[in-house]
């Protein structure tokens, strides 16, 4: 196995790894990749690490694998160092991330109708429950054209570079798909590579099939026809579990549902459906936190704290619920006003899907909020509420160092990795503010207070409560979630899956 070691600790895994990825190729496939490139001041070629989940939580697979990524070229930056490998994979440049990432290139307008038309707002805020359903969404012929010409297209690309990379190798190929973007992959790469083990992984909620009937019968039966090319097909939680089981039942015909051992049996397959909670990489992060460049931010976001710190680190996403969390911050300073002047709000905000109107929308919601609260409260020696705007990993992480309570009060979300996140590299024995909707809330429940996201007035008393919890029972919490998160983390997360993989039949 062409493989490196950056951590042995992890034994288990690594016997496993060392074990599955001898004898089959690893391919990933995600829309958003390890890293992107941009382009700089001079015109040269940039990078940083990409952002979201899926990048925090596979991150730490580079460690133990060394295997070839598949993602999309976001910008121009990805077009350009993809170009210049003659569409080949390109050698991750990002500190610790040892992989190659092979670049999708697909003309500009299918991406388009992909990413801004289907993917997001079409099926993210499907599965988060955001549509209003008496008004939207309105599924048009502008729809059903970015479907076939935007979502299909994309797809197919992405399959063909999966295949194209397979067939390099002698080895069986282990082909791991991520996300909503790659729903028709499984069934794509099924055609071309029968032998193929195809692994899918779903990081967002599953909602329930008369949720999904809101949509046209010929794209929720597509998504469930290829996700069932698959071997296994893995969520978040058991609600996603039901709920996709569930929807196969409705959608598919001529198909056999185990709701005991959860399988599928549709096509002459068996597609095996597990939830694998998806969590951190503990030892990384921690690194992360205590390496200089943070320690510059811990001093740069130090200057900004007030007496207490509440913090929030979110992309400026609506299913994050970050208008309500300012809503609650505001009735927390009307019904306290001894915490006016000595608690600050910092929100670390990551620009996301811009060219989406929702979001432009949101993100303007966003500051009327800020600025509603900071003009209302705010003086000329304390503003209530600071926003950092921008993609900074480090600085966040620094952020989440610095806090006295957390707030992540999502709508929905599949896990939610900044729950998990934030309590281990805090340094204040901070508590944890945490949506019951969010996946992470069955791990953390043993330490978080917990908050219905759409309950401003129940958010302020939690925000109020863990303002003012005593010392012992603050560590008491945060041990009880540092001990959960340390026992279940990445490593856990990819062992579970590859014992799977390797416990499948023939
Ligand atoms: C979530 C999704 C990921 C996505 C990330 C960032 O975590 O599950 O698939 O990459 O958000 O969103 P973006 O649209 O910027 O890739």
């Amino acid at each position: 196995m062409s493989s490196t070691i950056a951590n042995r600790e992890h034994g288990a895994l690594w016997g496993l790894v060392d074990d599955l990825l001898g004898r089959q190729r690893l391919i990933l496939a995600s829309n958003r990749g390890p890293m992107e490139f941009h382009t700089g001041p001079n015109g040269e070629l940039q990078h940083r690490r990409g952002s979201g989940g899926i990048v925090t939580a596979l991150s730490g697979l580079t460690n133990y694998v060394d295997f070839t990524w598949i993602a999309s070229a976001m910008g121009e930056g990805d077009r350009r160092a993809s170009e210049e490998q003659g569409g080949k994979a390109v050698r991750s440049p990002v500190a610790g991330q040892q992989v190659s990432v092979r670049f999708v290139t697909t003309p500009r307008r299918a991406y388009h109708k992909y990413y801004n038309i289907i993917c997001n707002p079409l099926l993210w805020f499907l599965q988060h429950y955001m549509w209003s359903s008496p008004y939207t969404p309105r599924v048009d012929a502008v729809v059903y054209d970015a479907w076939d010409t935007g979502y299909r297209l994309v797809n197919r690309e992405f399959a063909n570079a999966i295949v194209d990379e397979a067939r390099g190798s002698s080895l069986r190929p282990l082909v791991m798909v991520h996300d909503y973007h790659l729903y028709l992959v499984p069934g794509m790469v099924r055609e071309q590579l029968p032998e193929a083990r195809i692994h899918h992984f779903l990081h967002i909620p599953w909602p329930a099939s008369s949720y999904w009937q809101l949509l046209p019968g010929m794209i929720r039966t597509a998504i469930c026809d290829s996700l069932c090319q698959a071997d296994i097909v893995g969520f978040q939680a058991q609600r996603d579990v039901r709920a996709f089981l569930e929807s196969c039942e409705t959608f598919l015909e001529d198909v056999q549902i185990d709701y005991r051992e959860h399988v599928v049996r549709y096509r002459g397959r068996e597609t095996r459906v597990r939830a694998y909670p998806i969590s951190i990489d503990v030892d990384e992060i921690r690194q992360i936190a205590t390496s200089p460049r943070a320690a510059e931010y811990e001093e740069r976001v130090g200057a900004e704290l007030g007496k207490q710190t509440i913090v929030r680190v979110d992309r400026a996403e609506p299913s994050k619920n970050i208008v309500r969390g300012f809503q609650a911050y505001e009735v927390l300073l009307e019904q306290h006003p001894e915490l006016c002047g000595n608690v600050r709000f910092l929100a670390f905000l990551v620009p996301s899907r811009t060219h989406i109107r929702q979001y432009q929308r949101y993100a303007e919601e966003i500051d009327a909020a800020v600025r509603h609260v900071n003009d209302r409260f705010g003086t000329a020696e304390w503003q209530p509420v600071r926003v950092f705007y921008e993609n900074n990993y480090v600085q966040a992480v620094a952020g989440m160092r610095l806090y006295d309570v957390l707030l992540v009060n999502a709508v929905i979300d599949g896990m939610n990795l900044v729950a998990k996140e934030g309590p281990v590299v805090n340094t204040k024995h901070g508590v944890l503010v945490l949506s019951e909707s969010a996946g992470a809330y069955e791990q953390l429940k043993v330490g978080a207070l917990p908050v219905a996201p759409a309950d401003i007035e129940g958010t302020a008393r939690a925000l109020y409560q863990a303002l003012s919890m005593p010392a012992e029972e603050r560590a008491e919490r945060s041990r009880l979630m540092i001990e959960s998160i340390e026992r279940e983390d990445i490593t856990h997360w990819l062992q579970r899956q590859l014992e799977d993989v390797k416990a499948l039949p023939g």
